[in-house]
């Protein structure tokens, strides 16, 4: 590995979170460059490391090295070959989507309805639509933060109910592409508990750990006390503060961490216009 020849640089994105990384190549980080770069992305939540030209294999090993591929649950869009990458696209092939069309249509966390969510997602772009198909972070670190001192008291060891199913979730409706198969959510994993101000394993800063995607509820909390309460967190992680909009360029190589951030598909990709990207999940640790 060359690491003489790496010469990074690196801007903020925005005063919300995030920098962006140029002068790299994800294939051949040195190691001393890649922990330079782990830290600045503990640092600042979201990376987007510019001009990539990454093969599936190739991104699979730059996942690799933040720790264990985590497979989604579902197999039906992993790459042939190499079902470490799974295909986002609206694309088509003989009429079936070639990849998950709609994932991320509410703000969420990755995976975070099992017991041992993701900790980091990379999505490499290789389709980027002339119009539509944003996505957007929100900082969960800056949103603990600035809570009063009462609500940090009030949340201290409070669980959130993680849910897959959106049957159990007043928050949200069912894709039409789901509702010919009532089965489909019967599949979903168990619910997952995990603590409503979640502690980061490397920089100890805490984060709020919910989302209107997958908090369904509040452990040992009634519905009546636990709804308001969860309303009133989301309303607040929404403070357009916290919250940075990402324009997509082809081989962008943009990676977040799932601890302290929740991330949202902008959709509204005009049809005709392709968007797609390799997206590859490492498994965290169990929150605390
Ligand atoms: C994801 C996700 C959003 C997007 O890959 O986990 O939510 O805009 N993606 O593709
Ligand atoms: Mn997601």
């Amino acid at each position: 590995m060359a690491t003489i020849m790496d010469s990074m640089t690196v801007k903020p994105l925005s005063d919300a979170l995030g920098v962006e990384v140029s002068g790299v190549n994800a294939a051949d980080l040195g190691e001393a460059t890649f922990k330079e770069l782990r830290e600045i992305f503990h640092e600042n939540l979201v990376v987007v490391v510019k001009d990539q030209d990454l093969s599936p294999a190739e991104q699979t090993e730059f996942a690799q090295r933040f720790g264990e591929i985590q497979y989604h649950i579902s197999p039906e869009y992993l790459m042939d070959g190499q079902p470490e990458v799974m295909i986002l696209s609206n694309e088509k092939e003989d009429g079936k989507f070639i990849g998950l069309p709609d994932g991320g249509s509410e703000w969420h966390s990755d995976h975070s309805y099992v017991d041992q969510p993701t900790g980091y997602t990379m999505l490499h772009a290789i389709k980027v639509p002339k119009d539509g198909g944003d996505t957007e972070w929100t900082n969960m670190v800056k949103a603990y933060e600035t809570l009063s001192d009462e609500m940090k008291e009030r949340l201290e060891g409070v669980i959130g109910i993680h849910s897959f199913n959106r049957l159990k979730n007043q928050r949200l409706t069912v894709p039409v592409r789901h509702m010919n198969d009532p089965d489909y959510y019967k599949r979903s994993p168990p619910d997952a508990f995990h603590p409503i101000a979640r502690t980061h394993p490397h920089t100890g800063k805490k984060a709020l750990y919910i989302s209107p995607r997958f908090t369904i509820g509040i452990k040992d909390m009634d519905d009546t006390e636990a709804q308001p309460l969860l309303d009133k967190l989301f309303a607040h992680i929404k403070n357009r503060d916290f919250i940075y909009r990402h324009r997509w360029t082809e081989g962008d190589l943009l990676m977040w961490d799932n601890r302290t951030t929740l991330h949202l598909a902008l959709l509204g990709v005009p049809e005709g216009q392709a968007r797609r990207m390799h997206r590859t999940t490492v498994l965290g640790e169990i929150p605390f």
